[in-house]
């Protein structure tokens, strides 16, 4: 078979296991009915590993996921693990080292899902965040002097460079072009404050722009971009924006589509390996126990479908989440759905093994 991938798995902590399992069943589904081959290497990262054998990410492996068509990764975070070790030097520096300079988050509300939003629904939640994922604050520039001293000094800077503002407003455009929508990219920044860092950002946005005469331009201050996201939500199409204002809006994203259960995101690398994951996190407290929503994996897989060109399977994965979100469960939050976790993947399974892409 010619069309076959590798995909390399990390199901993490806590939830992330039984949620990829649930990911995974959609992926084979969906190999099935449109005849390519998946080859799943696991890989047992994650706060457990590294308890037992103090491994974060070793470079073998590191090299190995170079070589993968795909990453599908569950949760990282564990309760007994100081934050920042896990988050830094697995998912950061997967992030950093595959330069996945793209996070991809799609903020659609599902008909059946319900927002905390009184009065908005299905067709005023559509939009999709671009942030910026390799630079900015994350970028791990500045240090502490004189640690735990009265002259204690915390220094942390955000990293810009032309190169890594450009890509990735380079692809804010392509991917509004190619999404056909509204047509509108929003860029989200702080020009009135971070006078340094977001001339370069508007500089370059408003430069490229000028390539895109299809594409309408806008921009917003991050703190009014919240405002906007609940008051407004159908003003935005794709918004682009940096690091940390791209983690901030994501989460609030999340909530207005519905929750964690539902919400999914894409680490790209449009020439090289991108990985793909319910940006959840790994729940400890609902660990093992098959009450977690795997829609947001899911999501995630049609994503990553998406990045390997499988387009059709792509759209027949989201075809069956649609389907279970209005027919079948009451409720995206943990505990509520009225099913087990893998019951919900089953049920999806068997959409995409008999459903077609219209709902
Ligand atoms: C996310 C997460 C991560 C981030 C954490 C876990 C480091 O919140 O993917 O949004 O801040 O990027
Ligand atoms: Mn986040």
């Amino acid at each position: 078979m010619d069309n076959s991938y590798t995909i390399a798995v990390i199901p993490g902590d806590g939830t992330g296991p039984e949620v990829v399992n649930e990911g995974i069943k959609a992926m084979e589904a969906a190999a099935q009915r449109f005849g390519f081959a998946l080859n799943f290497v696991r890989y047992p990262l994650g706060g457990e590993h590294y308890k037992k054998t103090g491994e974060i990410l070793p470079d073998n492996v590191l090299d190995e996921l170079r070589g993968a068509d795909a990453i599908f990764l569950g949760a990282i975070g564990h309760p007994d693990v100081k934050p920042g070790i896990l988050e830094k030097g697995l998912l950061l520096r997967l992030r950093f080292e595959l330069d996945q300079y793209i996070n991809l988050r799609p903020i659609k509300l599902y008909e059946g899902v319900a927002t905390p939003l009184r009065e908005k629904g299905p067709d005023d939640i559509d939009f999709v965040v671009i942030r910026e994922n390799s630079e900015g604050l994350y970028a791990g520039a500045g240090g502490i002097l004189k640690r735990n001293t009265a002259d204690e000094v915390a220094v942390q800077e955000s990293i810009n460079t032309r190169k890594g503002v450009e890509r990735c407003i380079r692809f804010a455009f392509d991917y509004c072009r190619s999404r056909n929508k509204r047509k509108k990219l929003t860029l989200c920044g702080k020009t009135n404050v971070l006078t340094y860092a977001f001339d370069l950002w508007e500089r370059t946005f408003y430069e490229v722009a000028s390539q895109y005469p299809d594409i309408e331009t806008d921009y917003a201050h991050v703190d009014a971009t919240c405002m906007w996201m609940v008051k407004n939500p159908e003003w935005f199409d794709v918004i682009v924006t940096d690091n940390m204002f791209g983690d901030i809006i994501t989460d609030l994203g999340a909530m207005i589509q519905g929750g964690m259960g539902i919400a999914a995101g894409g680490n790209i690398n449009p020439g090289g390996v991108s990985m793909f994951e319910p940006i959840g996190g790994s729940a400890p407290r609902y660990a093992g126990k098959q009450i977690i929503n795997p829609l947001a994996a899911i999501s995630s897989v049609q994503l990553l479908l998406e990045d390997i060109g499988e387009q059709k399977a792509a759209a027949l994965v989201e075809a069956a989440v649609k389907k279970v979100l209005k027919n079948d469960i009451k409720d995206v939050s943990a505990g509520k759905m009225g099913y087990t976790t893998s019951q919900v993947g089953d049920m999806v399974a068997e959409y995409i093994k008999t459903g077609n892409s219209g709902v």
